[in-house]
């Protein structure tokens, strides 16, 4: 089956999704979006409140500010996948429980094995920590890390502080920036590299 069709039909499921109380608070399932072939798939918290009204990802400021740096790389948001970590808004934006994170993680794992992303960027700590876990962001930031996870096998990994942390964070702000504009460069090195 397509790979689009694979993650319509995953949406759907995840639509009817219910093991976590975050489903009674929020307003919907955001499961993401993008582009089901891509090569670059971004990977943020969990939606915020713009989210969770218009059932996308990264709609709101964190959102604005992404778009900023896709267009700086002359990325597509049509050309590139979008998840989060939750797909159901924690109350008052809140981080995420570990148990919520864990019991949302197998819809994310679809997701990778179908989309097969050949870079997976991390967008914020909880994001980094589900697949490096016990390691620091600000050691971590613009650095690729190959790594095997069970599920999906070997991985190339990217990670970038949350633009939400870095959008009022002048130095935080002009690292994340910074980091960004390597994207090209780090998915070239992949592709040269497989
Ligand atoms: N922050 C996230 O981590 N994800 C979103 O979708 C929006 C804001």
């Amino acid at each position: 089956m397509p790979k689009k069709l694979l993650l319509e039909k995953l949406n759907k499921q995840m639509f009817a999704c219910a093991q976590c109380a975050l489903r009674k608070t929020c307003h919907q399932v955001v499961p993401g979006e993008g582009y089901a072939k891509a090569k670059i798939m971004f990977i943020g918290e969990g939606p915020g409140k713009k989210e969770d009204e218009l059932g996308r990802p990264f709609v709101g400021s964190a959102g604005k500010f992404l778009d900023e740096m896709l267009a700086i790389i002359k990325l597509k948001r049509e050309n590139i996948y979008i998840a989060n970590v939750v797909k159901c808004r924690p109350p008052e934006n809140r981080d995420p429980l570990p148990q919520e994170a864990v019991t949302c993680w197998p819809w994310l794992l679809e997701q990778i094995k179908i989309i097969q992303p050949k870079l997976i960027v991390t967008l914020g700590r909880h994001s980094m920590e589900r697949f490096l876990p016990n390691h620091k962001i600000s050691q971590m930031h613009g650095t690729l890390v190959i790594k095997t996870i069970p599920e999906i096998g070997k991985q190339n990994f990217y990670t970038l502080y949350h633009p939400a942390a870095a959008l009022y964070n002048g130095s935080m702000r002009e690292t994340l920036i910074q980091d960004f504009k390597k994207i090209p460069k780090v998915l070239k090195k992949i592709e040269r590299e497989k």
